[in-house]
């Protein structure tokens, strides 16, 4: 078994259940299977930028935190070495600090990156491996639209803090006879909004990938009460958006409480009284997706990149980011990792699965 120095860590953008599993593997594997080191760069990359932000982490220091949500190391979703942001008079002013990252991770002795993180993240990882810092990536997101991989750690997890809100918003709602709209996570893609809702038992849901029509959620609503149902769950993602020539929404748009950028959720909830006998109410479920203890699925994917990414690094097999394919843990190149995005397509059978159980998606 080759050896291995030191491995720099890094966890970047928003943070996901199954990041510390990430870590723990990480830390674990170099450890015992390598006779390496891991140095833990805090908040993003700011431990090589600032070399007290960084930590080295024993197997000691991820001891217990395999079930624990967030991330020990810290994340940012603003800390881009190449545009890093920072307050001046007042005022966000952009620094190009790549190159300060790259000289500290040699005065530090670091001989690779583990870079675990979404599109953007790994979008920065491609382009420190391109000026030749020698990485590899892991897909984190709960938002599952990173297209290289079949599903990222976090997504499992916050399906269920989904679920469980449109579980309890089912027995409210209906004692009511309410309208009751979750909004949730997913600005392009509508990964949670879609298996949330089946999982949930949503009629409607409402996806970035599939502009809707108000006219259309009402009809499903009015249809629902005629059949004898008090109430009715609609999931919308928050990057959903009603369709251009919808005359409902044409014929609202310009009133003064719609001037304001609103929710979508709560734009829908201002909107559906507008047209009938309908008391709504509004759930934005927010950070709750991104928070949690991670799902055994969760925690097991977290730790199966985990290792794969410090054995590519043994290998040398840099430039490339872990992923799942299938049932089976593989790798790509980071150029394959970014740019395409995973979006839902509207025929895939998960969205025909749920038309033919009678959920509407607000467009025929
Ligand atoms: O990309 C993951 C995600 O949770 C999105 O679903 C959400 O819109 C965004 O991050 C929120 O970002 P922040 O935590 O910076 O507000």
């Amino acid at each position: 078994m080759s050896t291995l120095g030191t491995i720099g860590l890094v966890n970047g953008g928003g943070d996901a259940p199954g990041l510390n599993a990430v870590t723990r593997a990480v830390v674990r594997t170099t450890y015992y299977q390598y006779g390496g080191k891991v140095l833990g760069s805090f908040d993003g990359f700011d431990g090589f930028l600032w070399p007290e932000k960084s930590k080295e982490l024993t197997p000691r220091d991820v001891r217990g935190i395999l079930p624990r949500g967030g991330t020990i190391l810290g994340t940012s979703s603003r800390g881009n070495p190449f545009r890093y942001k920072v307050l001046e008079d007042g005022q966000l002013v952009e620094h190009d600090y790549s190159q300060l990252a790259i000289d500290n991770m040699k005065k530090m002795g670091v001989e690779a990156l583990v870079v675990v993180g979404g599109d953007g993240t790994q979008r920065i990882a491609l382009d420190l491996h391109r000026r030749g810092v020698a990485l590899v990536g892991v897909p984190k997101t709960i938002d599952n639209d990173l297209s290289a991989t079949d599903v990222t750690f976090g997504f499992d997890t916050a399906l269920h803090t989904v679920t469980d809100a449109i579980d309890k918003l089912h027995t409210t709602g209906e004692s009511h006879g309410r309208v009751m709209i979750l909004e949730v996570m997913g600005r392009d893609a509508g990964w949670i909004a879609l298996h949330g809702g089946v999982a949930g038992g949503a009629e409607i849901i409402l996806i970035p990938e599939i502009p809707f029509r108000i006219e259309q959620i009402l009809a499903r609503i009015v249809a629902r009460k005629a059949a004898g149902h008090r109430f009715s769950v609609v999931v919308v993602a928050e990057g959903c958006s009603v369709q251009d020539d919808d005359p409902f929404w044409l014929a609202h748009k310009a009133s003064p409480q719609f001037i304001e950028k609103k929710s979508i959720g709560n734009l829908l909830g201002a909107l559906i009284p507008l047209a009938g006998n309908h008391e709504v109410r509004v759930t934005v479920l927010g950070h709750l997706q991104r928070g949690g203890s991670p799902s055994p699925f969760d925690r097991l994917l977290g730790t199966r990149l985990g290792v794969a990414a410090v054995d590519l690094v043994a290998q040398k097999q840099f430039g490339r980011m872990v992923c799942l394919k299938g049932d089976t843990i593989s790798s790509c190149t980071l150029e394959e990792a970014v740019g395409r995005m995973k979006t839902v397509p509207a025929d895939c059978d998960t969205v025909r699965a749920a038309r033919a159980i009678g959920i509407s998606f607000g467009a025929d």
